[in-house]
C-alpha cells in the first residue's frame, strides 16, 4: 500500500526543510493497527521539534505530527473490533502521513457523535488545558489568560469558568478573537 508522509530529516525552519516522501507500507507489526488518516492538523507543538528546540529528546529523521483522526483499515485478530472505526492514532509515528501504523493499545476510539474536525484536535490543547486546571485549581479565583486568542487559551477560559473560577479575563493581540469567549471579560 502506498503512503505519503512529511519528514523532518534535519532541524530547521519547517517550511524550508520538511519534505514529502512516498513509500510503500511495511508489514503490520503484531498488536498494531493500520489507520488511514482523515485529518492531520497543524499544531504549534508539531513545529517546535522541527526547529530542534526539543533536540534533547527528539532528533531527525522523524515523521511530523502529533494529532489527527483516521479510520482503521487493518487490525489483527485481537483488535478486529476496531476495523472501520475512527481512532486517534496517538503516541506512535507522526500523524502527518496518509497511513499511520500505531500500537492498538494506545489508539483512542472516537464516538460517532464527534466530528472529524473536533476529534483531530482533541489531544494536545484540550489535555494541556485540563492538566493545567488540575495542577492549578481555579475554584473561587480570578484568572488572567495571556495570548487568550490561542486555541489552548480558548479551552482554558471556558473550562476555568466551568471549574468554578470567579472570573476569567483574557489579553489578546488580534481583535478577531473578541467574539471567541462568551463569558469572558477582555482587555487589550
Ligand atoms: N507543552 C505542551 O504540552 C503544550 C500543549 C499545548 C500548547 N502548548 C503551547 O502553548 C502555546 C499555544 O498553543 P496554541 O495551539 O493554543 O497556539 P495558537 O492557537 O497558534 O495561538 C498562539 C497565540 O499566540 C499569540 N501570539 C503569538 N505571538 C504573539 C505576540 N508576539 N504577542 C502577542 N500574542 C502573540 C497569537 O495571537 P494572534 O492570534 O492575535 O496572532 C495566537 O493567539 C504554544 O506555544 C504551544 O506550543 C504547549
Amino acid at each position: 500500500m502506498s503512503n505519503t508522509a512529511i519528514w523532518c530529516r534535519r532541524f530547521g525552519v519547517p517550511e524550508e526543510i520538511l519534505q514529502i516522501e512516498n513509500t510503500d507500507t511495511e508489514a503490520l507489526k503484531e498488536n498494531y493497527i493500520r489507520v488511514k488518516m482523515n485529518l492531520s492538523p497543524i499544531n504549534a507543538s508539531d513545529l517546535i521539534p522541527v526547529t530542534g528546540a526539543y533536540g534533547h529528546r527528539i532528533t531527525p529523521p522523524f515523521i511530523v505530527g502529533y494529532e489527527g483522526v483516521g479510520e482503521v483499515l487493518v487490525a489483527t485478530d485481537k483488535w478486529s473490533h476496531l476495523k472501520g472505526r475512527r481512532v486517534l492514532p496517538l503516541r506512535g509515528p507522526g500523524t502527518w502521513q496518509s497511513i499511520v501504523d500505531c500500537n492498538a493499545e494506545l489508539a483512542i476510539p472516537v464516538p460517532t457523535n464527534i466530528s472529524d474536525e473536533l476529534a483531530a484536535r482533541a489531544y494536545i490543547n484540550p489535555l494541556a488545558a485540563l492538566m493545567m486546571l488540575r495542577f492549578f485549581p481555579v475554584k473561587g479565583k480570578r484568572v488572567l489568560l495571556t495570548a487568550a486568542g490561542s486555541d489552548c487559551a480558548l479551552y482554558l477560559g471556558q473550562w476555568a469558568i466551568r471549574f468554578g473560577a470567579k472570573s476569567v479575563a483574557g489579553i489578546h493581540r488580534s481583535p478577531i478573537h473578541h467574539k471567541k469567549f462568551l463569558h469572558v471579560e477582555y482587555c487589550q
